[in-house]
């Protein structure tokens, strides 16, 4: 199975998460696991109830811990390398939503040396990105007194030390047999993993104080982490626990994730109007059959539809309203042209929005970064 945090080589189906489960070793998000949130959150959000957000490790005993007064903080990430997809908002616009509703400091990495390893990026490059992806997660709205950017090159000073405690835990055929890197790795894609585990525990060295971790995560992420939880332990911290989002489908279907590495796969935060409605006339896979009257008779496949997968995993969080487009969508009444206008409606609305929030934030920057 080909699933590491550079690559993922797997239809988006079913059995591609139960698989995940298995060979990965994480845990379904059942109704227990619900229950339990809810008990502190009131009300479950959507990524929830529709297993987007549908595995995790540990989180029942982060949940314990919580309940016994130990506060956890929340850390999750981006390599910067370009510009933000869509695709990247599920993990976070769900982090969002569990920092208000915990009312827990989020850790925010920013690793700038991670695509100069592992892509053919400059470091002037990963600059720039970092600061405008910095300006995309502040849109977010995440809390500006209990969020903090770390930068890998910027913290080094900080963190590098941290690193090298992790590193010296962690042998070159570990690294190996959970990335499949070969003998022509560099060694800067060894060691990369080391800085990565960093924020899980950093937090508690500068409070002088334990504390829990939670991540949420695309899946892909869940490598390092696995390397991570082995090793905190023997530096005295907590294993950080995990929550694990299924992958956004690109707009060629649900046989790839949504990645920056292919440009026709993808919508970014700054397509213009123009381009969200080409890209999605043009290219988002249907579900629906070759001719109009063969739709109305046989109905459209909402489950390898891209614009409906798209409602159901971001666009269209009212349930009811998604389960209506689904019914319609599925005996035929709903056309794909009428469904990609939906969507489209809905991507231009929240970009319109999204870039009005991201020009307040150019004056919160500074606030954020650590
Ligand atoms: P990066 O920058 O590739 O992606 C950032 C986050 O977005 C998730 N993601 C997706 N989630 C759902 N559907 C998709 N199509 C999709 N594409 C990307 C990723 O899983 C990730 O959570 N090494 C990390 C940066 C990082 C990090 C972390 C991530 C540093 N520390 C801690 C998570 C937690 C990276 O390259 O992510």
């Amino acid at each position: 199975m080909r699933v590491t945090p550079w690559e993922v080589k797997e239809e988006l189906t079913d059995s591609l998460y139960k698989k995940l489960v298995k060979e990965f070793g994480i845990k379904p998000i059942d109704q227990e696991v619900i229950e339990r949130i809810k008990k502190h959150t009131k009300e479950i959000h959507f990524m929830l109830r529709r297993k987007i957000f549908f595995a995790h490790r540990d989180l029942l005993w982060l949940l314990d811990e919580y309940e016994k007064g130990n506060r956890f903080f929340l850390y999750t990430g981006r390599a910067p390398d370009g510009p933000i997809h869509i695709g990247h908002l599920v993990p976070w616009i769900f982090t969002k939503w569990l920092q208000e509703k915990f009312n827990v400091e989020l850790w925010f990495q920013f690793p700038d040396e991670e695509k100069f390893l592992f892509k053919q990026v400059s470091f002037d490059e990963t600059k720039k990105w970092t600061r405008e992806n910095m300006l995309d997660v502040i849109a977010l709205g995440f809390k500006e007194n209990k969020t903090h950017f770390l930068v890998d090159t910027k913290h080094a000073n900080l963190m590098y030390k941290e690193a090298c405690k992790v590193a010296k835990h962690i042998t070159f055929s570990t690294v190996k047999a959970v990335f499949g890197f070969t003998n022509e790795a560099n060694i800067g894609m060894i060691f990369y993993t080391a800085m990565q585990a960093v924020p899980a525990f950093l937090p508690s060295i500068l409070k002088n104080k334990n504390m829990p971790c939670l991540i949420p995560l695309g899946v892909d992420q869940d490598p390092h982490f696995r390397i991570a939880r082995d090793v905190l332990p023997k530096l005295g911290f907590y294993k950080p626990a995990l929550i694990h989002a299924k992958f956004m489908p690109g707009l060629k279907g649900t046989k790839t994730k949504m990645s920056s590495s292919d440009v026709n796969s993808t919508i970014w935060l700054t397509d213009s109007d123009e381009e969200v409605r080409r890209k999605i006339i043009k290219h988002a896979f249907s579900g629906g059959r070759g001719s109009l009257e063969e739709h109305k008779k046989l109905g459209g496949i909402p489950a390898i539809d891209v614009s409906y997968q798209w409602l159901y995993y971001l666009f269209e969080p009212d349930d009811k309203k998604i389960r209506e487009i689904y019914e319609s969508y599925k005996s035929g009444a709903l056309s794909t042209i009428e469904l990609k206008e939906y969507l489209i409606k809905k991507i231009i609305t929240f970009l319109h929005q999204h870039r009005k929030k991201r020009k307040k934030a150019e004056k919160k920057l500074n606030k954020f970064i650590f």
